[in-house]
């Protein structure tokens, strides 16, 4: 029964080669977040992750905002000149998938349970992983190329995307997942040995 979810996790990779179209409908692409949404666990079933979907004009406002906040943060003489490149590359997609985490759950639980109050912020963020993989994982089974990428959104970046809607700023930001039709298949990827990553201890 598991080998379908295997190889499913095998489908999914980080695959920059965007194009600007998706041969997946808006409305399967919100029904797989719809259900990713509501399915993926949390802990005490907090139900703490929020998701936009911006695709079209929306989507390249927002790639805009964070190449106009990033690249000036970047030193000069780093190496990584590649960079500016990828962020172009995500502009270029069809769309974005902006996740986040509301404080106000998290908060609100911590007060109410401080014996968790040091270990509650780190099982949020598993939380937050675990849709992620989920929404990127099922947008590859759809042959959609997607990466993972982790800009810092600023409330005033939110504000400037016009989304006619106000995004609470208990929203934090934890990742966005810039997608489209693949332009080229995903880089090969290297595996160190998973003996060294796996243990049996047999009793
Ligand atoms: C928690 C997490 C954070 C990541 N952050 C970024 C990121 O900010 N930018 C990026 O390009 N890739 C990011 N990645 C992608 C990894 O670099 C990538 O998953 C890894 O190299 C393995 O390649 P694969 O995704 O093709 O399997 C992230 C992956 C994970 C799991």
């Amino acid at each position: 029964m598991s080998a379908s979810y295997l190889d499913a996790i095998t489908v999914r990779r980080s695959n920059y080669a965007l194009t600007n179209k998706s041969s997946v409908s808006d409305e399967k692409l919100q029904n797989i977040i719809k259900h990713a949404v509501k399915h993926c666990p949390t802990p005490f079933n907090s139900q703490t992750s929020r998701v936009i979907l911006v695709t079209g004009a929306t989507h390249i406002k927002l790639w805009e905002a964070v190449i106009g906040a990033l690249l000036p943060m970047i030193p000069e003489g780093n190496t990584w000149t590649h960079f500016a490149g990828l962020l172009d590359l995500h502009k270029g997609g069809y769309g974005s998938v902006m996740f986040f985490e509301d404080q106000a759950i998290v908060d609100g639980i911590i007060q109410k349970q401080p014996f968790v109050a040091n270990q509650f912020p780190d099982w949020n963020k598993n939380a937050a992983g675990i849709l992620h993989a989920t929404i990127w994982t099922a947008f590859s089974l759809e042959g959609l190329a997607a990466t993972l990428q982790h800009p810092p959104l600023t409330a005033e970046m939110i504000a400037g995307l016009n989304l006619g809607f106000d995004v609470p700023s208990t929203w934090k930001s934890t990742a966005i997942l810039p997608f489209g039709d693949p332009a080229a298949p995903p880089k090969e990827k290297t595996f160190s040995p998973v003996e060294d990553r796996f243990k049996v201890a047999k009793s």
